[in-house]
């Protein structure tokens, strides 16, 4: 499968989202991971649809948008407006409604992902696995970049695989916190083709080629 590597601005400087999606362009990211938080669902606040859509015209890039937000529904159609290109809904915001939710951003003409947190069970993710575009195992707690790899993701990510493997969907699975280049080829290994990376490429001295080996 294509090794997809999406960097987080949620590393970057807040006062220049123009010139780091045009920088992230140039250095051959995949997609632009915009990291949503709503100081309800996580306790930190970062930035909402407004600044996707300020965002939107500086990349072609897909805006990979993970909502770490309650009540993600009365979310997802400001997010399509203002450019997502594929819309994350936490399992845990709204456990009794993801095939709902998943359904809601394909009406919205976006693609569709679900996310479970660590202390989630994988199995949680699949009923999600049979229409989503893509679904998203965190590798850390939520909504703090910079913290360290939780090596039992390895296991989730290889059960989500199999599972999708079964069902014969190809999907893309994506894994999000604390990959360096040192973790990435065992969570490739593992299964998983889409990589998010904030402090590894923020903090890179030469982001082109940290980008480049993060893809291998
Ligand atoms: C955590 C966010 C991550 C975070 C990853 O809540 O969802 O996307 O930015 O940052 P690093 O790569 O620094 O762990
Ligand atoms: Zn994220």
């Amino acid at each position: 499968m294509k090794i997809k590597i999406a960097p987080s601005i949620l590393a970057s400087d807040f006062a220049k989202f123009g010139e780091t999606v045009r920088q992230l362009e140039k250095n051959r990211a995949d997609y632009i991971h915009c990291d949503v938080m709503d100081g309800n669902f996580v306790p930190p606040i970062t930035f909402g649809a407004q600044a996707v859509a300020a965002i939107r015209p500086h990349t072609s890039l897909p805006l990979d948008c993970h909502l770490m937000v309650t009540k993600p529904a009365s979310r997802i159609r400001e997010f399509a407006d203002a450019g997502a290109d594929i819309i994350t809904v936490h399992v845990e915001a709204d456990p009794e409604h993801v095939i709902q939710n998943l359904e809601k951003i394909h009406a919205a003409g976006v693609k569709a992902s679900a996310v479970i947190n660590p202390q989630t069970a994988a199995e949680e993710l699949f009923p999600a696995c049979e229409i989503a575009d893509m679904v998203l195992i965190m590798s850390v707690v939520p909504g703090w970049g910079g913290q360290k790899f939780i090596p039992e993701t390895l296991k989730k990510i290889e059960a989500v695989r199999n599972f999708c493997t079964k069902l014969g969907r190809d999907i893309d699975i994506e894994v999000d916190g604390g990959i360096t280049e040192a973790n990435v080829r065992e969570v490739i290994a593992a299964g998983a083709n889409v990589i998010v990376a904030g402090s590894t490429v923020f903090r890179s001295p030469d982001m082109a080629a940290t980008i480049s080996r993060l893809r291998g």
